[in-house]
């Protein structure tokens, strides 16, 4: 602590001062100044705030045209420190020792950002809503033409998928630019290998599983790619065949059953990254990612399995004698009736869903009669966080 600190020495400084009859927070509202911070009594407590922070939480710093910060902290003659500090109405004013710059920082908008952990207050962090076997039935559905002209029923199309990471869009036209319109209301469709769109359904010489009549395993789409594709639309043309269910599971809830239940499996599966490819005659696609992808507070955030684009397995031999059990129990549990929602869908419907939680396969269809296509395409899992953010503003 800077003890030759006028400042910490009680004098010219306005720490510990109680708050004036003009102030609209309690009477118990104190500052008290530290080394390399300050504590400031707000209606969650006793909060410690860094001073780089608080510097670099002043509101001069953000340019109002852009609305981007246009302050280098680095540019600081030395670490800041309060020449003085009071509370004026609703803010924190500080007045800085060493430039000529006073900071005035709401006190709401520092309880908020203490009551939301230290983190700015996100609309978009929606808790996940897991579901099961009967998802289908409980999947929300939104017209095309209602998510294209009233924002209440695009933000709810947003929302569902944040929340439960898969919506169903229905009375789509049969066209391409149906599902172009579709996937830019929320978002620019992001390119992967097979460009823009591609087109689920019959190929003389196809590039992927998903272009024959087989059955297709549960997987999520192309984790081949360093940053696997984010939601994922699957807009429905076609499908008179006989057979071709679609099936869906919600893998992250799957992945908490796991944890619940084989908690050495799921430790295995969401701590070592395994490899999986994409090869073709004019491409060569690796990348290494976990099966089970965790968030910072230990909760499951994504999953990525596709046994399809799975390379052989480079982790240590005597690792994998752990490893392939854990990883064989979850597939199977990935399979289980209580977790899978088996559903046809029918042209001029849509289905789309977080590629990194729910997986995804089909049944066999019999290639002989009728006929299926889908034509899919994807969207940034952040741009769709953006439009929803967005849409909860207005
Ligand atoms: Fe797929």
């Amino acid at each position: 602590m800077h003890s030759d600190n006028p400042a910490l020495n009680g004098s010219n400084t306005n720490a510990n001062k109680k708050t004036n009859s003009t102030d609209q927070r309690p009477e118990s509202l104190a500052i008290q100044l530290d080394e390399k911070g300050l504590f400031l009594s707000l209606s969650t407590g006793v909060c410690y705030f860094n001073y780089y922070w608080l510097r670099d939480a002043c509101s001069s710093n953000i340019d109002p045209a852009t609305r981007e910060r246009v302050f280098d902290i680095s540019g600081l003659p030395c670490a800041p420190y309060p020449a003085a500090v009071n509370l004026q109405n609703d803010k924190l004013i500080i007045d800085w020792r060493d430039e000529q710059h006073q900071s005035a920082l709401s006190l709401s908008m520092l309880d908020e950002f203490t009551a939301n952990g230290g983190r700015i207050p996100d609309v978009a962090d929606i808790p996940r809503r897991p579901w099961y076997a009967d998802g289908y039935t409980k999947f929300e559905r939104l017209k095309q033409h209602d998510i294209e002209t009233d924002d209440t029923e695009k933000q709810r199309f947003a929302r569902a998928l944040i929340e439960n990471g898969v919506a169903l869009v229905t009375d789509m036209q049969n066209s391409d630019d149906s599902l172009t319109r579709l996937a830019t209301s929320l978002g620019p469709v992001t390119p992967v290998v097979d460009g823009y769109y591609f087109d689920v359904r019959l190929s003389i010489n196809p590039t992927n599983l998903a272009y024959t009549a087989n059955a297709l395993e549960l997987h999520t789409d192309l984790p081949n790619e360093e940053a696997a594709p984010g939601v994922q639309f699957l807009h429905c043309r076609a499908n008179d065949v006989s057979g071709g269910l679609s099936l869906f599971v919600d893998g992250t809830a799957v992945a908490e059953t796991l944890r619940n239940e084989e908690p050495e499996y799921f430790n295995l599966l969401s701590q070592h990254d395994i490899p999986f490819y994409r090869r073709h005659t004019t491409w060569d696609y690796r990348a290494h990612q976990r099966v089970i992808e965790l968030d910072a507070a230990g909760n499951v955030s994504g999953l990525t399995i596709s046994q399809h684009l799975q390379d052989s397995m480079d982790l240590p031999q005597n690792l994998l004698d752990d490893y392939y059990p854990a990883l064989c129990h979850f597939l199977r549990m990935l399979q289980e009736d209580r977790f899978v929602s088996r559903f046809r869908l029918a042209a001029g419907e849509c289905v789309v869903f977080d590629n990194h939680r729910v997986v995804h396969g089909r049944e066999a269809f019999v290639a002989t009669e009728g006929e299926r296509h889908l034509r899919g395409c994807y969207v940034d899992r952040g741009a769709l966080r953006s439009t929803y953010r967005t849409l909860c503003k207005q």
